[in-house]
């Protein structure tokens, strides 16, 4: 049921009227949308409130324009026979006998209000956002994050979680991009940091007995912006004591159910797992996109005893591009093996797979002459190659190999946004360190320094290197689509393996103390056992919405290179201001 919404002003909204309300008469107010002469100085003008736009039938409309405010007051008629306007909701009536009441005027906008602004210039469009906010797709797309944040508290208040609010100024927290900082003004030299995420403040409240947290989370990260990525966000945070990873899966899956409901009237159905190494070897990619096929294929035993230096003691996979040869120039394979280097293999080796005159299938390839038949037979059969195709090899360590054939894949397979319906992916079984650092020797860690091992391989932290890459965390990703919605895991809560885990990250009994003492302190007074979860909301709108980019869901986002053209942030701010702070700006800045 639409909630009351008159006022003193109007007694209806624009987008609401349909034939049911012929012969009430009506108070509206709005903008001016579009006026089109009718001659005998009558127009018809199309008033536009958030709810959606009506025709109305004006005397006398000249000193009306575009984007000017109004009260028009007159009576619900059917539109003559002939005119009704099938492609807008309010298209069987219009406003008659109208009265006319200016309430304020406007400058012509400086870009059109329609279906054209998505092609504005970025900045121009977010210089004027409270303009690009009347357009009826953003209302739409604010609309709808609002009904995603009221289901989202829905279904954590009934599963018994509590919302706390967690200190936007604190001390650093570890989720590995850089900080934001802000300066105190009480101690020179000294600053808070802004959260990157809640994680150090709920973990905390699980020692203090909450049992189930939540909060909608500001977070802010100073990262490189993309189209799924701005300084600051919004997470559903949650963490939950007595609770194992599939407790947390389940909570969090529910929640998913009722947003989806909410907002697209859909049911999701149930959400697959995958095992980190098997979405890897699969679709090279811990964050795969399951909309479409062409899976990575498994090649390296084929060469085993191969005579082709490149695929030696490698990891060999490959990609079949179905039916797409002749699609292809040359100059594509060029530039995708350009690609591919760039993203880090030493190559790409492609091969048309063509017809002989004999009839048989043979591999075009500037390296088919390396290989011996052998080898190709069962490539052709491997990959269940037809004429018509192209294939696609890399040769790497097993990573690379997955990781640039991942990519490989969405360049030449990924539907737009708007297809193939909507994927929801747990990837579970992470691995506890995503690599060793070359200058360090130490890992690197996947998650986070309080990603609880498995279980049954706390054996192997006391491995070294590959044995160390091996370990499995209890840390689990939620996808959708190809992006990664959310992550979470199970947390160490013993202090003796919390250790252990921050000396092999290198992280020394010092540096933990200072940075994260206060939550090594805590646990020293009794931690439950606790898991959780944080998804990220704009994505999961963006997603929801079909929208590529998050900006399009954010009301007052930063421009791709991290300004607000709309308030002129980041500025500057003067040197009496920087004294009282204690700082000065080095000679070198700008
Ligand atoms: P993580 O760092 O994976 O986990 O973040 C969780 C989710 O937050 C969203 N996200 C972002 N969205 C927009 N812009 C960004 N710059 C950005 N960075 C992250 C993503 C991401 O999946 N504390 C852990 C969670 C936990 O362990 O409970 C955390 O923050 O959707």
């Amino acid at each position: 049921m639409n909630p009351d919404t008159t006022t003193e002003l109007r007694s209806a909204q624009c987008g609401d009227l349909r034939a049911s309300n012929i012969g009430e008469t009506v108070s509206l107010c709005g903008w001016v949308a579009k006026r089109r002469e009718h001659g005998d100085h009558l127009a018809f003008i199309d008033l536009r409130d958030h709810t959606g736009i009506v025709q109305c039938v004006v005397d006398g409309a000249a000193d009306l324009r575009s984007e000017y405010v109004v009260r028009i007051s007159g009576v619900v008629r059917h539109r003559p026979s002939g005119t009704v306007n099938e492609h807008l909701a309010t298209g069987e009536v219009e406003i008659g006998e109208c009265e006319v009441e200016i309430l304020a005027s406007a400058e012509p906008p400086p870009f059109p209000l329609d279906e054209r602004a998505p092609d504005v210039d970025e900045n121009i469009r977010l210089r004027y956002r409270y303009l690009d906010i009347r357009r009826p797709e953003m209302q739409r797309n604010l609309r709808a994050r609002a009904r995603v944040n009221t289901a989202i508290r829905q279904a954590m208040n009934a599963q018994g979680f509590l919302e706390v609010e967690t200190p936007m100024l604190i001390a650093s927290t570890p989720e590995g991009a850089r900080d934001f900082v802000v300066p105190a003004r009480s101690r020179p030299g000294s600053f808070y940091a802004l959260p990157q995420s809640p994680q150090l403040f709920k973990q905390l409240c699980m020692v203090g007995g909450i049992d189930r947290y939540y909060q909608l989370a500001r977070c802010f990260r100073d990262e490189d912006l993309r189209a799924d990525r701005q300084f600051e966000f919004t997470q559903l945070d949650a963490e939950m004591s007595f609770a194992s990873q599939q407790d947390v899966l389940d909570a969090i899956t529910k929640v998913i159910a009722h947003v989806v409901e909410s907002v697209t009237g859909e049911t999701l159905g149930e959400v697959p797992q995958i095992a980190w190494r098997d979405a890897m070897n699969r679709f090279g990619s811990d964050k795969p996109d399951v909309r479409f096929g062409m899976e990575l294929i498994e090649l390296t035993d084929i060469f085993e005893s191969t005579e082709f230096n490149a695929f030696k003691a490698a990891s060999i996979k490959g990609l079949r591009h179905e039916g797409a040869s002749a699609d292809t120039s040359r100059s594509r394979l060029d530039d995708l093996t350009d690609r591919a280097k760039r993203w880090g293999a030493k190559g790409l080796v492609w091969m048309r797979v063509d017809t002989a005159e004999d009839g048989s299938v043979v591999l075009n390839s500037p390296i088919a002459k390396f290989l011996s038949d052998d080898e190709k037979t069962k490539l052709v059969e491997r990959f269940e190659a037809q004429p018509g195709d192209v294939l696609y090899l890399v040769a790497d360590d097993w990573m690379k190999t997955c990781h640039v054939l991942g990519l490989l894949r969405l360049e030449l397979g990924r539907p737009p946004v708007n297809e193939g319906g909507r994927h929801f992916l747990w990837v579970v079984d992470f691995p506890l360190f995503e690599s060793i650092d070359e200058e360090t020797g130490r890992p690197v860690s996947a998650h986070h320094p309080f990603t609880m091992p498995n279980e049954a391989d706390w054996d192997l932290l006391d491995g070294t290197g590959e044995e160390l890459l091996q370990v499995r965390s209890q840390a689990y990703d939620l996808v959708l689509n190809g992006w990664e919605l959310g992550s979470g895991s199970v947390r160490i809560h013993r202090s003796d393996v919390q250790s252990r885990v921050l000396e092999l990250l290198g992280i020394e009994r010092e540096e933990a103390e200072e940075k994260f003492g206060f939550l090594l302190n805590a646990f020293r007074y009794g931690a439950p056992p606790h898991a959780g979860f944080a998804f990220g909301v704009d994505r999961l709108v963006a997603l929801l919405l079909d929208e590529e980019n998050i900006r399009e869901v954010i009301a007052f986002p930063k421009t791709q290179s991290g300004g607000d053209p709309l308030t002129g942030a980041p500025s500057e701010i003067d040197s009496a201001h920087l004294s009282e702070l204690g700082l000065r700006l080095s000679p070198t800045t700008d």
